[in-house]
């Protein structure tokens, strides 16, 4: 059990593994009242959230930023405070993941990153479980594409941690140094596809190429065009290879409409599993 979830990596493989098979118990948060705090957009991550903690028996407090007095100048940390007294669990979207690391020194009970400008752990989390659900195994050799953001690098993190799967990222030069991200031994950065021996992948993700926290930039999306998704590079893959996709996608950017529609793609089993993977993850969470 944990306490806070910010990162994959407050997690060992362990409890991953324990998390992903884990089974539903209906009463689980019974008596407990959790709040969805989301600063940014989201329809999969604060829906799949809100169902599945109502699925465990819990109670959803929606709270609208605009509505609180943080909006009229009250100050973090006495909001934070204030949340404390009335809630056993808050779910928190922000755009800077220090806010979530502050936070935690005002809000005492336990806190789950809905995604930050630098991690997205519930995603890497039910993708892991997408993939072990779709190849019975997380022996599979991932193939990332594009942007290297906030979702990329939890799964460098869930990678790093699952040594039993490989994942190669490929990106332009000027992102992969500009992160310069831990290498390991299953984890691979290039920024030429000819590189990498296609007919070995069986996972191809991408997501935007512009996030919620990027500034809108022509020139990003023009270095990162020669990145996208698209039939040429699927047919090079190996038979069974799928295509992943976090969503909200720009289909025609970082991946074809072609792949997006094809039935390689498992986009929206993807989307759904955030559900089943919610729940599994509340219950492993120390309320
Ligand atoms: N994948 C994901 O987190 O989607 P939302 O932004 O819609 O929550
Ligand atoms: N990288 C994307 C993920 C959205 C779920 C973003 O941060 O906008």
């Amino acid at each position: 059990m944990i306490k806070n979830f910010f990162n994959i990596s407050d997690l060992d493989k362990e409890k991953i593994l324990t998390i992903l098979k884990s089974e539903k118990k209906s009463k689980s948060l019974q008596n407990k009242h959790i709040g969805l705090l989301f600063e940014k957009y989201s329809t999969r991550t604060r829906l799949s959230f809100a169902v599945g903690i109502s699925d465990l028996g819990g109670n959803v407090i929606d709270i609208r930023l605009d509505d609180l007095n943080i909006s009229r100048n009250e100050s973090f940390e006495d909001t934070f405070r204030a949340m404390d007294c009335y809630l056993d669990g808050l779910i928190y979207r922000t755009s800077d993941h220090q806010k979530l690391v502050e936070a935690a020194k005002y809000f005492n009970k336990p806190i789950i990153n809905a995604l930050s400008d630098i991690s997205h752990p519930c995603q890497a989390l039910s993708d892991l479980f997408t993939i072990q659900e779709h190849f019975n195994s997380l022996e599979v050799n991932i193939l990332w594409m594009g942007d290297m953001n906030n979702v990329c690098y939890s799964l460098v993190e869930a990678a790093n941690i699952i040594n039993d799967m490989n994942l190669i990222i490929c990106s332009p030069k000027s992102i992969i140094n500009e992160k310069n991200w831990h290498k390991n031994t299953n984890v691979n950065f290039t920024n030429d596809l000819s590189n990498i021996d296609l007919s070995k992948i069986n996972c191809v993700m991408t997501d935007v190429f512009v996030s919620m926290n990027d500034e809108e930039s022509n020139e990003k999306v023009s270095v990162l065009k020669s990145y996208s998704v698209d039939s040429e590079l699927m047919s090079k893959t190996s038979e069974k290879c799928i295509f992943m996709h976090c969503l909200p996608a720009k289909i025609g950017l970082e991946v074809s409409e072609e792949v997006f529609r094809s039935n390689q793609s498992i986009v929206w089993r993807q989307a759904y599993n955030r559900m089943v993977l919610q729940k599994k993850l509340l219950q492993f969470i120390n309320w």
